[in-house]
């Protein structure tokens, strides 16, 4: 299998184990109001990294668009990855090597981490998005299959030139072909699990429908109903005989089971030929919708120049380039997310993923929570939030807005003074398990149970907290594993084991993720 190699990969390749933990800091003045829905600012990298211990498989939906790397500086937001911030990140990670990367490289160590992290809190059943255009794509293809698996990955084309938009007509230098598309990638954590919702489309027949029955419903075309022929030996799936109007039999495998069949038939919704005994067919009408699975090219939701012209009737000016239309992403997340679904964008720009999942939410009364993160603090607090603050007020929703707080660990290796016996418990926690835990779980020194094992953390003040035989008491009768952290312990190893408790000091022990 072909495979993608690029200057900076060996440094990069488990980049995301070594970004340090931070908290994520909820800033009230920023917010509005209390919500699950969250605004973090900050590098997406440390961001996502704070999310894991709150996130991690349990997003069903993730939209992102970053940089497509088109080698443009001059827009509001950088298109490159040299900003100034990104090209810092690289030269720390990559080292001196990073010197010597093109921005094709740079790309790639930029994305292959943070993709990693956005696999991570996918939900088992959970989708990812990314829209991209040329500059990346084929880079893109490439990132899928090392991250996602060969056969986890699909991709979509959107027509982003609307018709009547300006754009329409106009020819990049770039290109010999006027350019009209982008494209989106759509990952798959586990692809077994996922069927997207169908979509109602009205049929376009062109010359091909007639009324030869004068049925009342109007014009339709007469669609296949047989998946096989009378000859095929074929005995699977709805493999019956049907009789026509007119006593003829067919014996051979339906699309459709026989009740089905028999209701179709029932409501006259199968032609039998003139005479009615030829092969049933169906009747698709011209005038009526009809649910079909989604297509592989998307059309009609929205375009550049549409996704512009809102933000600038929004805030009255031009204060973001390049954000994607809300029809698109709405588009998107209604192929498959419900209500109580979690919906991540980490490349949050103007803020249109949160916009689209409040309009979802008003259309079907719906409770799906967003998270988006962006890295520049003027455009996460004038923009992201300054958008999803303004259309709340006709759609409803609130927010939080967090920044990066403090690492877990100082330099010195220590826990940080600010971390909670909560942050520590959920860490800790997260850790061992590579689940979440649920604040309501923890009851006095006990934060959860997994697979038969037994966490317990003593962490209220510093140096003091001290594992002593008091604990044996409280758990004598428990025969489950017991994994304790603490500062000290002062019982023997065998009186431990005898319990079976596996004593874990902090800090030296607490893994890192
Ligand atoms: C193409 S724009 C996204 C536009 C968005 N889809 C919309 O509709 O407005 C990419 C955004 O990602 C942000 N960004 C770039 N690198 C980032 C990082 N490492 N962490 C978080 N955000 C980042 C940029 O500042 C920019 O706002």
């Amino acid at each position: 299998m072909p495979s993608l190699n690029w200057i900076g990969k060996e440094k990069i390749i488990n980049h995301d184990k070594e970004v340090p933990f931070r908290l994520l800091k909820k800033n009230k003045s920023l917010s509005l109001g209390i919500s699950d829905n969250l605004i973090v600012e900050g590098d997406n990298l440390e961001a996502l990294k704070a999310l894991m211990p709150y996130y991690i498989g349990k997003v069903k939906c993730i939209y992102i668009d970053p940089p497509y790397n088109t080698g443009n500086e001059n827009w509001r937001y950088n298109d490159n990855v040299n900003s100034p911030k990104i090209k810092q990140w690289i030269g720390k990670v990559v080292g001196g090597e990073g010197e010597d990367l093109t921005r094709h490289d740079k790309w790639l160590c930029m994305m292959y981490p943070r993709l990693k992290l956005l696999r991570d809190l996918l939900r088992e059943d959970g989708v990812i998005f990314i829209s991209i255009d040329d500059n990346e794509h084929c880079d893109l293809k490439f990132l899928m299959e090392e991250i996602f698996g060969v056969d986890s990955w699909e991709i979509m084309i959107w027509k982003k030139v609307g018709d009547g938009d300006a754009g329409a007509g106009r020819m990049k230098i770039t290109h010999r072909f006027r350019n009209e598309h982008e494209y989106i990638y759509v990952g798959y954590k586990n692809k077994e699990k996922v069927r997207f919702n169908k979509v109602k489309s009205i049929p376009d027949f062109k010359n091909t429908y007639g009324n030869p029955d004068n049925d009342p419903r109007g014009s339709y075309k007469a669609g296949n109903m047989s998946k096989t022929t009378e000859k095929s030996l074929a005995h699977g799936k709805n493999f019956y005989t049907v009789v026509s109007p007119s006593g003829k039999s067919f014996t051979r495998q339906w699309h459709f089971d026989k009740e089905e069949f028999d209701l179709l038939n029932k409501d006259g919704r199968i032609y039998w030929g003139k005479s009615g005994d030829a092969v049933p067919s169906i009747k698709i009408f011209i005038k009526e919708e009809r649910e079909v699975v989604p297509v592989s090219i998307i059309e009609g939701k929205g375009s550049a120049t549409s996704a512009n012209k809102f933000l600038e009737n929004l805030f009255e000016g031009r204060v973001f380039e390049n954000s994607k239309p809300v029809e698109l992403i709405k588009y998107l997340l209604s192929l498959y997310s419900e209500s109580n679904d979690i919906i991540l964008d980490s490349f949050a720009g103007s803020g249109t993923t949160g916009h689209a999942v409040l309009e979802l939410n008003k259309e079907d009364n719906g409770n799906r929570q967003f998270v988006l993160i962006e890295l520049e603090p003027d455009i996460a607090q004038k923009v992201t939030s300054e958008r999803i603050r303004k259309i709340s007020k006709e759609l409803g929703g609130n927010f939080e807005y967090c920044t990066l707080g403090n690492k877990l660990f100082n330099p010195e290796g220590s826990i940080d003074e600010e971390i909670s016996f909560t942050d520590l418990a959920k860490y800790i926690y997260f850790t061992e398990t590579q689940t979440n835990l649920e604040k309501k779980q923890i009851i006095g020194n006990f934060i959860g149970n997994f697979q038969g094992n037994d966490f317990y953390l003593f962490f209220k003040e510093k140096g003091k907290n001290m594992l002593t035989k008091s604990f044996l008491q409280k758990v004598e009768k428990n025969t489950n594993t017991k994994i304790v952290y603490a500062d000290f312990c002062t019982i023997s190893e065998e009186v431990l084991s005898s319990h079976q408790i596996i004593f874990k000091q902090i800090p030296y022990e607490i893994k890192v993720y």
